[in-house]
């Protein structure tokens, strides 16, 4: 379903029962097992510390402060239940989290989800982003959402670089729309249409190839 793309890198195939399967080359330590499983309280604290890790040295998250547990808490439920979020598991300790979230309030936005994606700092730049992105649209299909959305602020080149390899288009930059310390922050958004036909899943492998 997902090809890691490059040579000499691995490929994750996610599967919607929140597994995943690593196929490596020996560049990367060997991912066990990987899974997603939907954000549990137990989870939260480790949660808001990746999370607070981008907020404190980076640009990529929008908060200009910490957020407690209380307020992860927050951003990590939602009303509409065709929305969620997944802790993403690396044999057996919390490697980040990928949601799906409302985009803005007003029904006629039902059909739209914006997806988020925040992993350990030790995590990052070992293709499992491109796992969890592949997930996280699949999921979005599988609720029936018609487009799924995400932003990144301009200069985050892993994020560009994976909503693109991703199928995502950009569609927007909002220029100077946030403010860091004593930057302002220009966010690229892009798009992806879900059942669209250049978007749509394989077909199933045919019969005979199967067994
Ligand atoms: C953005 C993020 C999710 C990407 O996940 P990842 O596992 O690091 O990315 P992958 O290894 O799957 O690589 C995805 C693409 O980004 C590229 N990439 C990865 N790290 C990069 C870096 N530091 N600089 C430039 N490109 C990079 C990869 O080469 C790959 O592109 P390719 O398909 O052309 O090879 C992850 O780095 C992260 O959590 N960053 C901090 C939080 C964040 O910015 N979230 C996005 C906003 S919601």
């Amino acid at each position: 379903m997902v090809d890691g793309g490059q040579p000499g890198n691995p490929v994750f195939t996610p599967v919607l029962d929140g597994r995943f399967t690593p196929i490596l080359d020996g560049r990367f330590t060997p991912i066990l097992d990987g899974r997603f499983t939907p954000v549990l309280d137990e989870h939260v604290p480790a949660l808001a510390r990746i999370y607070n890790h981008y907020v404190e040295h980076s640009d990529w998250a929008f908060n200009t402060d910490p957020v407690d547990e209380a307020g992860m808490r927050r951003r990590l439920r939602f009303d509409d239940p065709r929305n969620a979020a997944f802790t993403i598991l690396v044999d057996g300790t919390i490697a980040g989290f990928v949601a799906a979230h409302a985009f803005r309030p007003g029904t006629a936005y039902d059909q739209t989800t914006e997806l988020s994606l925040y992993l350990a700092p030790d995590r990052a730049g070992h293709r499992l982003g491109t796992a969890a992105k592949a997930f996280i649209v699949d999921y979005a299909r599988h609720q029936g959402f018609h487009v799924a959305l995400g932003a990144v602020v301009a200069g985050n080149t892993a994020a560009i670089a994976l909503a693109t390899h991703s199928g995502f288009v950009q569609i927007g930059h909002f220029r100077e729309i946030g403010r860091k310390g004593d930057r302002w922050l220009d966010l690229v958004w892009f798009e992806l249409l879900l059942d669209s036909p250049e978007c749509a899943p394989p077909p199933p492998e045919p019969r005979s190839k199967l067994s």
